[in-house]
């Protein structure tokens, strides 16, 4: 009787062994991701924990010490965890002044342009919509997104009411098309224009091709000097001689020898040298 009742403990401790969640790894797998995406997560432990914590348990994974061995061998998994992790916040006509500068040199004939990251689309819209305006139709603009969930939003071309709130009316009426309570991009205005899920420091990314112009607003914000160095070198890779980088007025990009500082009124961008 008495090795049967502590068999039975034995039994509780193993169980209530599988139901503890080992977190004690959060500082590995936050090196993973800013290893991986530059994305350096480092000051919000907290709400990570438990963020990562629902993730695992919804997939039956019992520590993080786990997570980073299965995320570094199954790329879905992967992907589903690294869109849990971006923010993908952004608008309609976003930092105008930029796109109209884009616009210009659509105008005097150039057409690559890289959208890097894109999130969900409505910047590489934006700038399309305004080349249009602008009697420009002949473009190639490439919008690229760590986030599958945003690439997936951005190829719908869909949005609500809500995140059109900087247009005219007459101007959603000429760009978008009704869908039920939302509103999908015309065809017309989805022309020129490709969607990936990319990652800035995949060999993927430096084989894009050359652009014109590189559109990377509010990604770097989310990294180090080191990562963001590395950002805008591989950028100046894929630029043309005398290609433009825009950064978000957040971005802050590191002293370099790479790029030269242009200001114009309120236009700020960076000239390949
Ligand atoms: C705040 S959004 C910016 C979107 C848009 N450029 C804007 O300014 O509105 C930041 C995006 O950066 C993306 N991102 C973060 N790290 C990335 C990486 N290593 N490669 C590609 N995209 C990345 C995120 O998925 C997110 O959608």
């Amino acid at each position: 009787m008495f090795f049967f009742k502590r068999k039975k403990s034995v039994q509780n401790e193993e169980v209530q062994k599988k139901v503890e969640f080992d977190s004690s790894n959060l500082p590995q797998l936050i090196k993973y991701v800013k290893k991986y995406s530059g994305v350096d997560l480092s000051s919000k432990t907290d709400v990570l924990t438990r963020r990562f914590t629902t993730f695992c348990k919804q997939r039956d994974i019992d520590s993080f010490d786990e997570l980073l061995i299965m995320i570094e061998k199954d790329t879905s998994l992967r992907q589903k965890f690294m869109n849990l992790l971006t923010v993908n916040e952004t608008y309609f006509l976003r930092e105008e002044i930029q796109l109209f500068s884009t616009v210009e040199l659509l105008k005097e004939g150039k057409k690559r342009v890289l959208s890097a990251p894109c999130a969900s689309g409505e910047e590489v819209f934006s700038l399309a919509f305004l080349a249009h305006e602008a009697g420009v139709s002949e473009f190639d603009i490439v919008g690229i997104d760590l986030s599958s969930k945003a690439i997936d939003k951005a190829n719908e071309s869909t949005y609500s009411s809500r995140s059109l709130h900087k247009f005219q009316k007459e101007q959603v009426l000429k760009y978008f098309e009704a869908l039920g309570e939302n509103y999908r991009v015309k065809p017309k205005y989805q022309r020129g224009i490709k969607f990936k899920v990319c990652n800035v420091f995949s060999e993927e990314f430096q084989n894009l091709g050359e652009f014109d112009a590189i559109l990377s607003r509010n990604m770097m914000i989310y990294f180090n000097e080191k990562y963001k160095l590395k950002t805008i070198e591989v950028f100046h890779k894929l630029l043309k001689p005398q290609g433009r980088l825009y950064v978000g007025h957040a971005d802050l990009i590191p002293q370099n020898q790479l790029y030269k500082k242009i200001t114009k009124d309120r236009l700020t961008y960076y000239e390949k040298i």
